[in-house]
Order: C-alpha cells, then structure tokens, then sequence
C-alpha cells in the first residue's frame, strides 16, 4: 500500500473555460462576503458574556493573527498551484493522497457544519425581527434540545430554502455578493455610529474577568484564549478566496492581496464591534442570540435595532449560500478525483447543478441546525479548519523543499518563519479548544480514515487499475 501516492500538481483540479474576470477589488469583496457572519453578530456577545469579557477585543486580535499567517500560506499555494480545491488541492501536492484526503474531508466538516451554525445564528436573529413585529414562536420551535427547546425549525427551514434555491442553479455574481456585502457594512456602519455616542469606558472594566486562559470547576477553558479559539469561526470563509484562483484576471496579484486585504479589513471591523458591544452593554448581558440587535435595543434606540436585525439576516443569507456551494465544489473535486463516489458527481442534465450531493448535503446539515445548538457546532468547525490551516502552512514549508522550482508569483516572506509560525499558533488554537470538541474531532477523523482505507484508496484515480486481459480463442 502506498501511503504518500501523489500529484504533483493540482493543476487537475481546475475546471476548464471559467472566465477570468474579478480583480482585486471583487477578491476582497468576496472575502468580506464569506467572512462576515455569525462570529461576529452573535459568537462576540456569547464568547464576551462567558469566556472572556471585554478582553474578547483580544480574543479578535489574536485568532486574526494566527489567521494572518494561514492566508499567506494559502496565497502562496492558491498563486502557485490554484484550482478550485483548494486547502485540499493543495494537501494533495504537497503531501500526497492521505493527508489530502483528510483536509478535505475536514473541509467537509468546517463547511458542512459551519452552514449549520451561522443557520442557528440566522434563526435567532428571524426570532428577534418576528418578535419585533408581535409574533412570537414557541421556544420548543426555536431552540435544539441542548438550549431549551425541542428543535430549532427555523435554522432547518432556511436550509431547506437554500437547498432549493441552489438546485434551481444560483449563480454567485460579483454583483451579486457586492450588494450583499454593501448592505452588511451598511448594517455595520450603523451599529458602530449609534453606538459610538453611547459607549461607557466604565464598562471595559474589569478588561479580563476570566483572565488569559483558566478552567472552570468543571474543566471548561475560559479567558481570552479560550475566547479567540471560539471567536476564530468569525474568520472562517477567507479561504474561500482561494477558490475563485481561476476566475481572477490576475491571480499572482490579486489573489493574495484579496485574502490580505479582506482579513486585514474584518479584523479591524470585528475588533471595533467588539469594543462597541462591551463598551455600551455590560459583558453578562450579551448572552443572548442576536447580540448586536440585542444591545441597540437595550439602549432603547428601537429602529437602529430593528434595522440592524434585518440587515444581519442579509448578511447571513449570503454567508451560508457561499459556504453551502463550496461544499458542494469540495465533495465534487473529492468525487473526481475518485475519493468518493462518483454518484456525487453526477450534474442533473436539465438544471446542470449537482443535485444528488446538494440534496444529500442539504438534508444532514438541516437536521443537525435543527438539533445541535451553535456553539458546539461553531467548536467543531474551528478545529476542523484550523487542522486544515496547520496543513496548509506546513505544505508551504514542504513544497518549497520538495519541488524548489515550482512557479510561485507569490510568495510568503520569511519562510519558514511565518508558516511555521502559523502552523504553531493555528496549533496552540486547536490546543485552547475544549476536550469534548476533540474527542469528536477524533471520531470525526477516524470516519474518515475508515472511509479512506476501505473506500477511497481502492477507487482513488491514483490507483492502479486492473488491467483486462483478453483470452484469445
Ligand atoms: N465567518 C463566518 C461567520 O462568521 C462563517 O459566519
């Protein structure tokens, strides 16, 4: 058995005849459309009010960092190799077939779930709007079984809706996600105005009630640490950047100025939000869903709150489409390449979508929207992502050693400083992550690696294929 069969390239994994037209511009644009979701409109309230305090400012700063050094990494790579496969495309030059398989089988998780998740967030901001307009749902109806209730039907509904509107053939345009994007930052811009006139320094006070990185009695990590491995699901998304590698018009460029500049941008928004939130609400009042509505209303500035509300719906809406329709990408390259069934990869003839794998994908992330709340499920997609990012700054340090002459128009600095710097700090977030997320992140590897070992290998591309010999009479 060949453990580390690979290829040497992924230029396999690119689909022919896209046409190269997002520049800079449209790259960064689309960044900001993935990224800017639930981490920041709901995960700051609930990491402030349990993990980290006003110090969740920090928590921000520090999975940004830690961000910063991946996207280098998956500029270099997404440059030199591209395709639409990304993190597993790349895994699978540098490391061959096994490892690529497991990022994108841990691609499969971060974006699988990751849908799920911001669908909880979507559902506690609808919760808020509806209740705003004096229809209130049955928390039963509202709520998976963990958080009080018996299933949370609005998160599964609107995956539901996203499944259909994918089937019929959704098409992300850059115009599209612009406007998109344009009505968040508007959502943004006006959170941060009215609440700038309203902020009270008293309240940063004390700055870090749970301290850097301590345990609870009962062995939950707490502290701005433990804040920024849960605060890190709000960058989530910049590696879907990497994806439009074919369609930019000049990628050597343009490309990693996209990731750079759309994390760069988020980091320092996500960092004001946060300073405002803490800064206008006590910190153990922001537990709640839809934190950001939640505040504007506390300070009894009703239609900012209503308005804000509507915008985060937006803005989640087109999160969850684009992370839905790369997972599709992600399981089709997989089926491609022979790693899962080629079933999957099948494009329904009349709407030319592949129906087969949304459906599927859509019916397992709705039921587990419905049932799982979103904090767990937004833990298990940072650890899946972050060991995806661990990988791809460590594939940089391989590639150059191992194939030194490969084209790269762009390339990290001081390598192997930064990437090992970011394989360390995306690490030590995995470590800062509680022991019951890894226990399932476990379980969730060695599925894979069953899968791998009984399925995947033996129908791999890479495999060897009998060869038919004919009897001649
Ligand atoms: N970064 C995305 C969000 O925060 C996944 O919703």
């Amino acid at each position: 058995m060949q453990l580390f069969r690979t290829k040497l390239t992924a230029h396999d994994f690119t689909e022919g005849g896209l046409k190269r037209c997002l520049n800079a511009f449209d790259l960064t644009l689309l960044g900001i459309g993935a990224i800017i979701g639930t981490g920041i409109f709901v995960l700051t309230g609930i990491v402030a009010a349990t993990l980290a305090g006003p110090g969740v400012i920090l928590s921000f700063v520090f999975a940004g960092i830690a961000c910063a050094f991946a996207a280098l990494a998956y500029a270099e790579l997404a440059s030199a190799i591209g395709g639409c496969g990304s993190a597993y495309g790349y895994s699978y030059a540098a490391f061959g077939e096994l490892i690529a398989w497991l990022v994108g089988w841990n691609l499969i998780l971060e974006y699988g779930i990751a849908v799920a998740a911001v669908a909880n967030g979507w559902s506690g901001y609808f919760c808020d709007a509806l209740a705003a307009i004096g229809i209130e749902l049955p928390k039963a109806l509202t709520h998976a079984p963990n958080a009080g209730g018996t299933v949370n039907l609005l998160a599964s509904l609107i995956i539901v809706i996203l499944m259909g509107l994918l089937i019929l053939g959704v098409k992300e345009s850059a115009r599209l996600n612009a406007a998109m994007v344009g009505i968040k930052l508007l959502t943004i811009a006006i959170f941060v105005a009215v609440a700038a006139f309203h902020v009270d320094p008293t309240l940063w006070q004390p700055f870090l009630p749970f301290g850097w990185f301590d345990h609870t009695p009962e062995g939950k990590p707490v502290g701005v640490l433990a804040g920024a491995s849960i605060v890190f699901f709000a960058y989530v998304g910049f590696d879907a950047v990497s994806t439009a590698a074919e369609e930019a018009t000049n990628p050597k460029r343009d490309l990693p100025l996209g990731i750079v500049a759309s994390l760069a941008f988020c980091t320092v928004v996500y960092m004001l939000v946060a300073a405002l939130l803490t800064g206008v609400v006590p910190y153990p009042q922001l537990n709640v869903s839809s934190p950001v509505a939640h505040a504007l209303h506390l300070l009894g500035i009703r239609w900012a709150s209503a308005l804000v509300a509507a915008g985060v719906i937006a803005g989640l809406t087109t999160v969850m489409l684009v992370l839905y329709y790369g997972l599709t990408r992600i399981i089709f390259a997989m089926s491609r390449d022979g790693l899962l069934p080629s079933w999957f990869a099948h494009v329904s003839p009349r709407t030319h979508t592949p129906i087969r794998v949304i459906v599927l994908c859509g019916l397992i992330m709705a039921t587990i929207a419905g049932l799982v709340p979103l904090g767990e499920l937004a833990e298990l997609v940072n650890i899946g992502t972050l060991f995806a990012f661990v990988l791809v700054c460590g594939g940089v340090v391989v590639l150059r050693i191992t194939q030194p002459d490969l084209h790269r128009p762009f390339k990290t600095p001081l390598n192997p400083i930064l990437p090992l710097l970011g394989a360390a700090s995306c690490g030590a977030l995995m470590a800062f992550l509680p022991s019951l997320t890894w226990y399932r992140f476990l379980i969730w590897l060695a599925v894979g690696l069953g899968i791998y070992f009984t399925y995947s290998y033996r129908h791999s591309n890479l495999s060897p294929k009998p060869v038919k010999v004919r009897h001649l009479r």
